[in-house]
Formats: C-alpha cells, structure tokens, sequence
C-alpha cells in the first residue's frame, strides 16, 4: 500500500530478547491508545420507540440525549474527533413526517445546544449536502461552524445528508473538472491530493467506527475515509448508548491489532 496513516496508534514493542526489526513497519499490535477520531453511525431509535409503543419520534429526542452523552464521554476520554452519522443522503425517502421531525430536531438542537457546545471548548462542522436541509438550517449550521471555529478541545462533526458514494463522486468530478481546464496533472493526483477534495479535508480518518443496534452495515458512511477502521457493531440501540458503552467501546479498541494491510511480525 502507498500511503498509510500510521496515526498515533502506531507503536514499536520490542519483544524480550528480540532485536527490533530493520527497514519494516512499526508492528503494531494492540494499539493499546484512545482512538484519535471515532466515528459513530447512531442506530436504533425506531426500535427504541417501538419496544415502548412510543412514535418514532420519541426515539429520535432519546437519541439526542444520546449524542449529548457521547459528546462527554469522548471529551472526558480525550478522543479528539467525534463524527455522527445524523441523517444519510438516503433518510430523505422516509415518510414526510419522519424527516420533518428529524429536519425539526436538527434545528431545535442547533438553536439550543451550539452555545453549550461553545462553553465546552467544541468545535462543530457538518459534512454533507447541507443546502437540501434548505436556507434557514444551512446559515444557522454555518454560524455553528464560524462561532466554534477557534475551539480544540473535541471536533465534532455532524453527517447531514451526508452518502459516502455521492462524496467519491463529487470529489472525482471536480478533480475531472480541474484536470480538464488544464489546472491540474491528473498523474499527479495522490491518495493524499484527492483527500483533499472530500467534506473531511484536512480531517484524520477515523480510527474507529461504531454502529448502534446489532446491525452490520457500513450504510454508506465514511467510505474512503474508513479504509483502515476498526469496526464495533454493539447491541444497544442509540437512544441507550451511554458512557460506558462509549469506554467499553474504547477498550475493545485498544486490544485491537492494527496492521494497515502489513504482515504481523513473526
Ligand atoms: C437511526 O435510527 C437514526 C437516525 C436516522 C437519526 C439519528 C438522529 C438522532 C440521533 C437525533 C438527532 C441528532 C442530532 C445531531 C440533532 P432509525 O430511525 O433508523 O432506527 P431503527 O433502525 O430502529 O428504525
């Protein structure tokens, strides 16, 4: 492979009465360290309000309180970059209703939690086709991004509309469009170069991605940026994740081998 982010996790452990390895890649058994980005696709909130006999809704709300907790564990773990998967490019074909109360949700929470998120030293950025959420929703999100900009303590960045192939895509034609006005040698493009054409330029790629719920699917989310993810499909539905599942979520990620497609020592 040609690029590999080696990451913080990258670790050299020099084996009782073995001499390190000449000229190969730092092995990188358990990673043993907090992942710098986890990336979180928030599943379960219709299962949620069902088992309930409760309107989807109410899952949904649920699911907010959720991402407040998230937000504090990762900020109480020193995980620097937290991505959430809030509504994908497919949520769009749910019933009205559906995506009027999630549309609803999304601006009640812009209005009344970016000023916590300010207080908490959080940065926010949404990734996706914002413009579909319409005018109001894309100024208020952008006046998020302008007040938050200045903050370090945890990125938190927002899937809205978001689709992982419609990303490639939109990243490939203006890559085209550049090689095309002659602005830009297409034997130069890199992994790194084209990188940079996508919603997460200037982002680590995530090291670990959660789905909530059981569900085994990656739906679409992160797909060039996930490559070299490790993956955690737990069985709590969203609107039950909480702190601990946050930490169990970070040991079983510690214990995790990364190797970036390299051959484990012997
Ligand atoms: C998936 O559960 C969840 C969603 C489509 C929406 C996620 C939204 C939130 C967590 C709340 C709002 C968040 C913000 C940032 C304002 P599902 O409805 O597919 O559940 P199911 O698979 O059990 O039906």
């Amino acid at each position: 492979m040609g690029l590999i982010n080696t990451g913080a996790a990258a670790q050299t452990i020099a084996l009782p009465g073995t001499a390190p390895a000449p000229k190969r890649p730092a092995p990188r058994a358990p990673t043993g360290s907090v992942p710098r980005h986890v990336a979180i696709i928030m599943d379960g909130n219709g299962r949620w309000a069902a088992a309930r006999h409760l309107p989807r809704l109410a899952g949904h709300r649920a699911g907010a309180q959720a991402v407040r907790r998230a937000i504090e564990a990762a900020i109480r773990n020193n995980v620097g970059w937290l991505t959430l998967y809030a509504f994908s490019s497919e949520n769009w074909q749910r019933p009205e209703d559906e995506v009027s109360d999630l549309t609803g949700l999304l601006r009640h929470y812009l209005r009344h939690e970016v000023a916590e998120l300010h207080r908490e030293h959080v940065r926010l950025r949404a990734i996706g086709d914002r413009a579909r959420f319409g005018a109001e929703i894309s100024r208020e999100l952008a006046q998020a991004e302008r007040l938050t900009e200045g903050n370090t303590r945890l990125n938190l960045t927002v899937a809205l509309s978001y689709g992982g192939r419609s990303e490639i895509v939109a990243a490939a034609r203006a890559v085209a469009a550049a090689a095309a006005a002659g602005t830009l040698d297409p034997a130069a493009i890199t992994e790194a170069s084209f990188s940079a054409y996508l919603f997460t330029a200037g982002m680590p790629d995530p090291d670990l991605v959660i789905r909530t719920s059981g569900e085994r699917r990656v739906s679409n989310f992160l797909l060039w940026q996930a490559a070299y993810a490790e993956y955690l499909f737990p069985e709590v539905l969203w609107p039950d994740f909480s702190a601990s599942h946050f930490e169990s979520a970070l040991a079983d990620y510690a214990t995790r081998d990364r190797r970036y497609g390299t051959r484990p020592e012997p």
